[in-house]
């Protein structure tokens, strides 16, 4: 019997709300979503929040590279009606989507992506240690697990998280496997193997490989029925999808 996947909202419910709003996690919370998927920024004045681009003008009406706008900048323009016309949403920070997720009324994991981690020489990562500890999250004690893991394309960010919180668990994001690692192995540290959809539609053998190895399969960005059947039939342990409502009806059909 396969396992059934977790289905963890990327960017939120982003197939329907703007990408990383409040209102996206909202709603990807109120569909039953198992965990949510953000990444993160910093300001010109070291706080972080929820933006996938460098710059603000895909998923904002104003303009500028995000690392060189303050906060109070950020929060100026409407991040909603890019999407949805009359949507107006504010700029979301980490911090308001981590209370988010600790006042959901139910269990909810975070997947936190770094963004642009080799700059600033471990800024990104020290300030988000710095958040989760405000929330107890990122130093889990004995016996108990932190709701947030940080993604990253980047091994080293992911050595920097580990040397400032080693209780956390962290996912290298892969759009290609290292040959020395498609035995399933990650590098030192790495908790969890986080393949692109092709590399594991390409290569379903892998999930088994990195279970063999302890390591859970996290698999972004599922956005088809099939695939998320393709997923659960070779035993990932998590989709991440634009779409978590359909996920969610699918992997509950069977
Ligand atoms: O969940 C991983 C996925 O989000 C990585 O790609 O570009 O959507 O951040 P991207
Ligand atoms: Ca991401």
């Amino acid at each position: 019997m396969s396992t059934i996947p977790r289905v963890v909202a990327h960017r939120g419910a982003s197939a329907v709300d703007p990408e990383h709003t409040l209102a996206a996690y909202r709603r990807a919370i109120e569909y039953g979503a198992d965990g949510l998927e953000c990444d993160v920024r910093l300001t010109a004045d070291g706080h972080l929040v929820c933006v996938h681009d460098r710059t603000i003008e895909r998923t904002s009406n104003g303009t500028g590279v995000v690392s060189k706008l303050t906060l109070a900048e950020l929060e100026r323009y409407d991040w909603g009606s890019w999407k949805n016309a009359d949507d107006v949403q504010p700029v979301l920070t980490l911090e308001t989507l981590l209370a988010t997720v600790r006042d959901a009324g139910r269990p909810v994991e975070l997947a936190v992506e770094t963004k642009h981690p080799t700059k600033y020489a471990g800024l990104v990562e020290r300030r988000l240690v710095e958040a989760l500890d405000r929330f107890g999250w990122a130093r889990p004690r004995l016996g108990t697990e932190s709701p947030v893991r940080v993604m990253s394309f980047s091994w080293l960010s992911l050595r920097r998280m580990r040397g400032l919180a080693p209780g956390l668990r962290t996912v290298l994001l892969m759009d290609k496997i290292p040959l020395r690692f498609r035995d399933g192995t990650l590098p030192g540290g790495v908790s969890y193997a986080g393949p692109s959809l092709a590399i594991v539609t390409a290569n379903p053998e892998y999930v088994d490989r990195a279970h063999k190895h302890g390591h859970q399969v996290h698999v972004w960005t599922v956005n088809a029925e099939n695939d998320v059947r393709h997923c659960r039939d070779i035993g990932v342990d998590a989709v991440i999808s634009d779409h978590p409502d359909m996920a969610l009806r699918v992997l509950r059909e069977e």
